[in-house]
């Protein structure tokens, strides 16, 4: 079974599911998909856009009585996709904002047209304020999209990478797709995950997406990232 680390599935607090019956279709298609964990990451703003957390937690608890009625294998985790502002660090270190199942690790998201001091600067104020960002689908970022700079994400700035499952898939739009096979093939990939939005067309994938790991670059390189994903459940 797998773990979906990075998900909007539950709706009315972004631009993921947009009612209730499509967070429903959701989980039921993630089960379907061989997912037994969703750690549920809507987009927040820190600082900037106010972020409806009542709602969340509300329909976030409405979620997790739909499972238990209909019996779902499936556990729900709170969490958030963080797009980095300058007060990310600060609210992290207060616990205004979420991390990742309560652990140390924050699914930090940053703008397709940031620079990589931008980038670089945040990931040392995350470590700094005491968190390990994780960088929410690194293929997404020209600034920091050679390897030399994904090798020094890791080594100087103590970052974790996840990558889409729906880019492995081909379905996402890539310009740089050596550089995302080059993450692969050099073991820097730490987490797929689905960034599932709504169906359709930005369903779940996990099951398709690992198989596609598993025939191009081994099941040992699959197995390591499919366990990597506990380190988020492990304190
Ligand atoms: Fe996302």
């Amino acid at each position: 079974m797998y773990t979906d680390m990075h998900s909007h599935v539950i709706w009315g607090v972004d631009d993921g599911a947009k009612d209730r019956e499509e967070t429903w279709d959701m989980l039921r298609e993630a089960v379907n998909d061989g997912i037994s964990r969703i750690i549920c990451t809507p987009h927040i703003t820190p600082g900037v856009y106010p972020f409806p957390q009542d709602v969340f937690d509300d329909h976030f608890e409405q979620a997790l009585a739909f499972i238990r009625k209909e019996k779902l294998p499936l556990s729900l985790y709170k969490g958030a996709e963080l797009l980095y502002t300058d007060l990310t660090p600060r609210l992290l270190r207060e616990g205004k904002v979420p991390t990742l199942a309560g652990s140390r690790y924050a699914l930090i998201e940053f703008s397709p047209s940031d620079k990589a001091d931008h980038i670089t600067d945040a990931l040392q104020k995350v470590t700094g304020a005491g968190f390990v960002p994780i960088i929410a689908h690194m293929e997404r970022y020209p600034a920091i999209g050679k390897i030399r700079q994904a090798e020094e994400m890791k080594t100087r700035y103590h970052a974790l990478i996840q990558i889409n499952g729906r880019t492995l898939l081909r379905k996402a739009p890539l310009l740089r797709r050596g550089f995302q096979e080059e993450l692969f093939r050099r073991g820097l990939v730490d987490f797929i995950a689905t960034d599932t939005h709504a169906l359709p067309g930005r369903e779940t994938c996990m099951t398709p997406a690992m198989e596609v790991l598993k025939d191009k670059y081994g099941t040992v390189a699959a197995s390591a990232i499919r366990q990597r994903v506990n380190i988020l459940f492990d304190e």
